[in-house]
């Protein structure tokens, strides 16, 4: 049986197709790549590649075409402030695909969905660690697009056969540690690549924003989750969908806090480059402190993370940077 991954040539689901390509299964990859890399693509006859959008029925239908029993929903738009000034965006990319993939998913009878949602489903924490249980109230459109489709597969998985799995992540970084994945983002958003990018001096600085939240050194501080950690919770997610024939919604994070300024502190460690950065104000919508209890994940799943300190997560992002030193 395959197993349809949109979304396929991204930064995550690059790390999970080759964990499943390396345990034997077939993979049809559906991804426009706007943000996907083709690069990230395996050159392999187990690879069935679509090339179309998540939002257009007939990609959708020539990617279901293919007799698959799960679907890994990675193709969406993850930059929350974009979110907020170009909400119509995301509405067209993340909301309207996948309410036309779960309604062709459920047509077709395919009915195990794994689906990439995120922390900002929560909005500004009101505890710390935060559980599946925290209110939702997301503070930028990101959060509301994920959060809108999680409740949407609620709906669905009661009144079809439909199963989900929603797995919240957490502040997603880190590449392969296995070297298998080498495809940069395009324009990333986010502080590790973007920290990255200057070592590599693909950039000539960065902006460092806020010094004074209440924190151990006034910088924010975030969970931030490998890659790896991330593909072993997909495998598991769909193992248990397959074989416990119940939906699940977990957080998907390492339990530990990051700190901006420890991250750029591991980063000049492990480039050697000064990483020159310039103090701005706060982002708007950024809280001090994200960190995720990943009680459930352990329990249900047996999963932790194995490689999300920030050693081996700067480590494994130089590996593949380096390679674009300017
Ligand atoms: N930061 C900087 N400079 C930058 C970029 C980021 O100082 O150039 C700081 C931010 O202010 C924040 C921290 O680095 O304090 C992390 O910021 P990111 O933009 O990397 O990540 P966010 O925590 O804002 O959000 C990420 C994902 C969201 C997801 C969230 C879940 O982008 O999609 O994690 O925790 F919802």
């Amino acid at each position: 049986m395959k197993i349809g991954i949109t979304g396929g040539a991204g930064y995550i689901a690059s790390h999970i197709v080759r964990d499943l390509l390396e345990s034997g299964h077939e993979l049809v990859l559906l991804d426009n790549f706007v943000t996907g890399n083709p690069q990230n693509v395996p050159d392999s006859d187990s690879v069935i590649l679509v090339q179309g959008d998540v939002g257009s029925e007939p990609a959708l239908d020539q990617f279901l075409a293919h007799e698959m029993d799960t679907v890994f929903h990675f193709a969406a738009l993850k930059a929350a402030g974009e979110s907020m000034t170009d909400p119509v965006k995301y509405s067209a990319n993340n909301v309207r695909g996948t309410f036309y993939l779960v309604e062709r998913m459920v047509r077709a009878g395919v009915n195990n969905l794994v689906f990439s949602s995120s922390a900002a489903v929560y909005g500004a924490p009101q505890y710390v660690p935060i559980d599946e249980d925290h209110p939702k109230s997301p503070i930028n459109y990101y959060g509301f697009t994920k959060l809108i489709m999680e409740q949407n597969l609620e709906w669905m998985s009661q009144r079809t056969d439909l199963r989900y799995a929603s797995l919240r992540y957490f502040n997603a970084a880190g590449y392969d540690i296995h070297g298998r994945v080498r495809g940069l983002e395009n324009q990333p958003q986010n502080l590790l690549p973007i920290v990255m990018e200057v070592a590599a001096g693909m950039r000539s600085n960065m902006q460092l924003f806020g010094r004074d939240y209440d924190t151990r050194d006034g910088t924010c501080i975030r969970d931030y989750i490998h890659t790896n950690d991330l593909s072993t919770a997909h495998i598991l997610a769909m193992d248990y969908l397959r074989k416990e024939k119940q939906s699940l919604t977990v957080n998907l994070g390492s339990e530990q806090g990051l700190t901006v300024q420890e991250i750029v502190d591991e980063a000049r460690k492990v480039t050697g480059h000064p990483i020159p950065v310039e103090d701005a104000p706060r982002r708007p919508g950024d809280p001090a402190s994200l960190i995720a209890s990943a009680t459930r994940a352990r329990e249900v799943l047996g999963w932790r993370a194995k490689h999300s300190d920030a050693t081996t997560l700067v480590e494994s992002m130089w590996s593949v940077y380096k390679g674009a030193m300017q």
